[in-house]
């Protein structure tokens, strides 16, 4: 008999969701490689085998045995679009939309993104760090167990790297992982108000060095991501900032098609972005060149419904395609506070027309693709880090179908149990 750290035994499923080579294409999204009665062994933190329960019963003995009867067993969501961290909140202004004000005119009014500016430019790092460790601790219970993380509420130099220390911070303290996305071009600051080319200036020739500087010192890689909308960055901005950003070894995200169709989405497949997020007013050439470049769509469904919006992102035109989708939360303290991967896979079956297998594919190993991080984490394939979800109930396709509550009951990091028993 092998010695083994742990060993799931008799779940009704274990959902290998294969992909660590590369992400779910078009048709082939929501192959999930169900194993009925079946379990998992790890060792060392990561996935050492998946097999029927007795098999595996048959050749481990585990320091540690979770009967997982009459439960299914997935991979730890990846939640590959957030805006973590910031401080404070925007209700009021969630407020004002409900009595007919639209996000672009309370951002063109000074608030929106600007009130986080205001908040996280006086937050000291301490206090970033403790206002989102609650925050992180709940996504880790919906089973969160990484994240992608982005600055963009600094906008000034130390402010976002403040951000990014915070991000760092955050992971030295608890077991999410979050992975650090640069985004200065999130906003046109007050100080720069009327002057957007010059603020775009500031971000190339001062931020991203700055950031590339973070980088070298962490020995961290960084995304580098655009807010490229009507009235934010102009799709030639856009392509200044990301050009500049590859010169100095980041590598590409892009915001677009959020509010209108400007062209970004093409942008970020011809110069190789890793994904192209929101993606909501997409032009028919658009997704024709997600289908053949290898930029991956994010769809955030949180964000219209949390705006109030009716439409949301084109998944089956872009799965058509031959697109690759992956699934995020957008979390974010004005259009979308939602935490929970398990309801963007409730929004995402409903208003972009996924069957539970392809939402549940795209928000792991999709999403894990999404932010580079594919052949690590976000599926139970062997040799991945042990990132595994026991949920409370037997078909993975409770998920979507019941929402508004948390169908996770344990949640194991790296091998170790972090949430449930
Ligand atoms: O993804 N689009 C830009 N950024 C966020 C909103 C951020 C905010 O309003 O604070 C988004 O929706
Ligand atoms: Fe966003």
């Amino acid at each position: 008999m092998e010695e083994v750290d742990l060993l799931i035994i008799n779940a009704s499923q274990v959902c290998v969701i294969p992909g660590a080579s590369g992400p779910q294409r078009g048709a082939t999204l929501g192959q999930l490689e169900v194993v009925e009665n079946g379990g998992v062994a790890v060792k060392n933190g990561r996935i050492h085998h998946v097999a029927p329960s007795a098999e595996l019963q048959s050749r481990y003995v585990a320091a540690q045995t979770i009967d997982a009867s009459g439960r299914a067993v997935i991979p730890g969501f990846v939640d590959p679009h957030t805006h973590l961290p910031w401080v404070g909140d925007r209700a009021h202004e969630f407020e004002m939309r409900i009595a007919g004000a639209s996000y672009m005119e309370i951002m063109a009014a000074g608030g929106g993104i600007m009130n986080s500016v205001r908040q996280v430019r006086q937050a000291s790092l301490d206090e970033l760090v403790s206002d989102n460790l609650p925050r992180l601790r709940r996504m880790l219970a919906f089973g969160t167990t990484s994240a992608e993380a982005k600055t963009g509420y600094g906008l000034q130099t130390a402010s976002e790297l403040k951000q990014l220390d915070a991000m760092l911070a955050l992971n030295a303290v608890q077991p999410l992982e979050l992975t650090p996305t640069f985004l200065p071009a999130h906003a046109v600051p007050a100080e720069y108000r009327g002057r957007t080319d010059a603020y775009v200036q500031l971000v190339i020739d001062e931020m991203l060095p700055a950031g590339a500087a973070w980088m070298a010192q962490h020995a961290v890689s960084l995304f580098c991501d655009v807010f490229c909308e009507a009235g934010i960055f102009d799709v030639p901005q856009t392509r200044r900032i990301l050009e500049t950003a590859v010169s100095l070894g980041y590598r590409l995200k892009i915001h677009a098609d959020e509010f209108e169709g400007l062209g970004g989405t093409r942008l970020a497949v011809e110069l190789g972005a890793i994904s192209a997020d929101h993606l909501v007013k997409t032009p028919a050439e658009d997704i024709a060149a997600l289908g053949q470049g290898s930029t991956i769509a994010v769809g955030l469904p949180g964000t219209p419904f949390g705006l109030g919006h009716q439409e949301y992102t084109p998944a089956r035109q872009i799965l058509a395609a031959g697109g690759a989708l992956a699934l995020a939360t957008d979390l974010n303290p004005g259009t979308c506070w939602c935490e929970s991967m398990q309801m963007i896979i409730a929004l995402a079956c409903r208003y972009m027309g996924l069957t539970q297998a392809q939402a549940l594919a795209a928000a792991t190993i999709n999403a894990a693709h999404a932010i580079g991080r594919g052949h690590e984490v976000g599926s139970l394939e062997a040799g991945k880090q042990a990132d595994i979800l026991v949920l409370t109930v037997a078909d993975y396709r409770q998920l979507g179908y019941q929402f508004g509550g948390n169908l996770v009951q344990t949640v194991i990091k790296k091998g170790r149990v972090v949430v449930g028993g």
